[in-house]
């Protein structure tokens, strides 16, 4: 099954060109990691996908449902708002910098979309964020509010506030970039967990040893372009493209 079709997607900010004709199939199931410079394009792609950002020429079908087509005459005509919204709710998305509300405990971080955007009784969303949180080892930090927690943990609440929407998808953008490098390892566990619960996920990631072991696919984009694609083994160990090479002997130096 098809879950995510994004065809020739354009994007500018005022005149630069940051997606240049963007095109990505992903299956159920599929996990596909996306590499490449600082300014590529990648965020902006995963915010498109989602509609944080409107696109400007393209098409994106989410699960079969069209969110935005772009006939014969180059306007981009997006789905009706409701529609669009259910469709990008099929989507969870996990931040950098984690995004947790300050003021709400962990608990309340998670049951808080699911209240307020589904109207999910409360009775009913407690005992699922509270299994959540002990599937991501956080049961013990159920009352805790966000600033008591190491940037491990808070992504960690941050997954689990997305899997309290119930996505088909999750799109992760450079989910352990803000952490001290000893606190990656827990929350790429809880990664590769939902991975092997077969969730289809696009992660946009640094970590090349994550890439290699959980993503069945691996995308390298420079300059707003898909550059190469393929098997981790095809893209990281044996890179065809002299832009693939010169990023991965780059990052290799760090
Ligand atoms: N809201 C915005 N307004 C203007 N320019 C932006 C905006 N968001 C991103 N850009 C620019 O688009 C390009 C791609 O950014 P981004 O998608 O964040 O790249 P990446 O995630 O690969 O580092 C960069 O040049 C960035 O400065
Ligand atoms: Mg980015």
């Amino acid at each position: 099954m098809l879950m995510i079709s994004a065809q020739n997607i354009q994007k500018n900010f005022e005149k630069l060109e940051v997606l240049r004709g963007v095109s990505l199939d992903i299956q159920k199931g599929e996990v596909v990691a996306v590499i490449g410079p600082s300014g590529s394009g990648k965020s902006t792609f995963l915010r498109c996908l989602n509609r944080l950002e409107t696109i400007d020429g393209g098409t994106i079908e989410i699960e079969g449902e069209k969110l935005v087509l772009t006939g014969a005459e180059g306007i981009p005509k997006y789905a009706e708002e409701a529609k669009a919204r259910m469709i990008c709710r099929k989507m969870g998305m996990v931040f950098q910098q984690f995004n947790l509300f300050p003021h709400l405990t962990v608990l309340e971080n998670v049951i808080e979309a699911p209240l307020t955007v589904k109207g999910v009784k409360r009775e009913e969303i407690l005992p699922e964020a509270e299994e959540l949180l002990r599937k991501v080892g956080l049961e013990d930090k159920l009352n805790s509010y966000p600033s008591r927690l190491s940037g491990g943990q808070k992504q960690r609440v941050a997954i689990a506030r997305a899997l309290a929407m119930k996505p088909d998808i999750l799109l992760f953008d450079e989910p352990t970039s803000a952490l001290d490098p000893e606190l990656t390892g827990e929350v790429l566990k809880a990664m590769r967990q939902l991975a092997e619960e077969h969730m289809t996920m696009i992660v946009v990631t640094h970590e090349m040893g994550f890439a290699r072991e959980v993503a069945n696919r691996v995308i390298f984009m420079d300059k707003g372009e898909i550059v190469e694609q393929g098997t981790p083994e095809e893209v990281i160990d044996h890179p065809k493209q002299q832009r693939t090479q010169a990023f991965l002997n780059h990052i290799n130096e760090k």
